[in-house]
């Protein structure tokens, strides 16, 4: 077997792996490096070998640390990160230069963006959810137009409809994906709909094809195609039919968040287009206004001088999330009462989560108890991303009375998501499947 080093074994541009931290389990581990010295990749060795012997000597070893469910810096950085923000903050301390507004560094990083994502146009912001605000404004909804939005979401999407003066009309999503289910979009659809407002959920694309092509096929009588809009706050870096995600739709914003796939300092955001009609609409709204509606969502320089060295990470990062899921679905292969995440043809899913399904018959209580199996016994953290945005958000509660949502009910009774992260090593991920076959096999036991 050929020795790999370590920058190998983690792809590029992610620099130091090794975690320092509290053990958890039992043992003492080997840290990921450890696979290296030996020239023998563990894992890889036990990834079709994930029996019951293996797990315990797993479990015994324990974890480098508490991953969270939904890890708080979801990026990597380093060195290059820190002296950017120095040289930025050195290079605007003249009372004449400051800070600035549209500042060449903020244009450098939508250049390289909108390049990365194969449009013509990029405009940075401050969070996704002034772009998704930007973006439901730009629609110039009247009382009573729809917007359609999944259930199964972050209340930022949904918010931005009903900010907008929106009527909300929520969907499904299709069990497999997480993502809109265009059937039943389509069902939803009203001389009223506006545009289709879908996430590409946990990282995976939402299927734009199909909602383009029932845009243009239920046109708004007064409006035209509805406007297809992606919400990729948790999809940055993710792929579709050949383009990336943000190319597809008539708008797609983009969270930096300290948690997304790259971030900019703990806040920043981006909408692509290639409407070049949009463009200065945007960046009039973004910048106080001026023929039309505006504010400030504007990013800062210092984070705008982040942003290209996030993005040339951005790569490494997600083939570091795309090898850590993989991994863990062989070992997961088999697993009883779980379903685990799909990337169908054409897709590259981010893995900003791993989005895994209890079986129909564990829904609710057994879900609950598994996941708390996870942490009580094992120290995994499992979030679920996300349960139907209108049970949890009472606003959106409040501004869909009535719609039929049984199976985003369904999901919220059956998703839970254990961590993932592009700095987890091997060893880490083998804990956690492990510890999902033994909390799996102990409720089993339980009846
Ligand atoms: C799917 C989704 N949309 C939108 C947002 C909002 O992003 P931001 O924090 O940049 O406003 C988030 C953030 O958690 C999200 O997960």
């Amino acid at each position: 077997m050929v020795r790999r080093t370590r920058r190998e074994m983690f792809e590029p541009g992610l620099g130091e792996v090794r975690r320092e931290g509290r053990r958890i389990g039992g043992g003492v581990a080997r840290r990921a490096v450890c696979a290296e010295a030996s020239g023998v990749d563990p894992v890889r060795r036990n990834v079709e070998m994930m029996d019951e012997k293996r797990r315990r000597e797993v479990l015994k070893r324990g974890m480098s640390g508490p991953w969270q469910a939904e890890p708080m810096l979801g990026s990597c950085y380093g060195e290059e990160e820190i002296e950017a923000v120095v040289k930025t903050i050195r290079a605007s301390m003249d009372p004449s230069v400051g800070f600035g507004f549209i500042v060449e560094e903020i244009e450098e990083f939508e250049r390289l963006f909108a390049e990365y994502c194969g449009t013509k146009h990029a405009v940075s912001i401050s969070t996704a959810s002034c772009g998704l605000d930007m973006a439901m404004r730009c629609l110039d909804l009247e009382p009573g137009e729809e917007v359609i939005c999944p259930s199964i979401n972050f209340r930022a999407a949904p918010m931005a409809v009903l900010g907008a003066g929106g009527k909300l009309v929520l969907c499904e999503v299709d069990l497999a994906t997480l993502c809109a289910d265009p059937k039943d979009v389509e069902r939803r659809i009203t001389p009223r709909t506006r545009a289709v407002l879908a996430t590409h959920m946990n990282g995976l694309s939402a299927p734009m094809d199909e909602l383009l092509e029932l845009a243009a096929r239920h046109p708004n009588p007064k409006h035209g195609p509805l406007k297809v809009i992606g919400d990729a706050a948790r999809a940055c870096g993710g792929g579709y039919k050949g383009t990336k995600i943000g190319k597809k739709g008539w708008m797609n914003v983009f969270s930096f968040h300290t948690m997304k796939n790259m971030t900019t300092l703990g806040e920043g955001g981006m909408i692509t287009t290639d409407d070049d009609g949009i463009l200065s609409r945007l960046h009039e709204m973004r910048q106080f206004g001026g023929e039309h509606w505006g504010s400030s969502y504007k990013m800062t320089k210092v984070q705008a001088a982040v942003g290209p060295i996030q993005l040339a990470r951005l790569d490494g990062m997600i083939a570091a999330r795309r090898k850590l899921a993989r991994q863990r679905s062989e070992m997961l292969e088999g697993c009883p009462r779980v379903v685990l995440p799909q990337e169908p043809e054409g897709y590259e899913h981010s893995y900003y989560m791993y989005s895994v399904l209890v079986a129909r018959e564990w829904a609710g209580e057994k879900r609950d108890r598994l996941i708390g199996v996870l942490k009580e016994e094992h120290g995994v953290d499992c979030g679920v991303f996300n349960r139907p945005v209108e049970e949890e958000i009472p606003y959106v509660r409040r501004h869909t009375e009535g719609q039929e949502l049984p199976v985003s009910a369904e999901v919220g009774r059956r998703l839970f998501c254990p961590p993932i992260h592009p700095r987890m090593s091997e060893e880490d991920n083998e804990y956690i499947a492990a510890a999902v076959w033994e909390a799996v096999g102990r409720i089993e036991r339980e009846g």
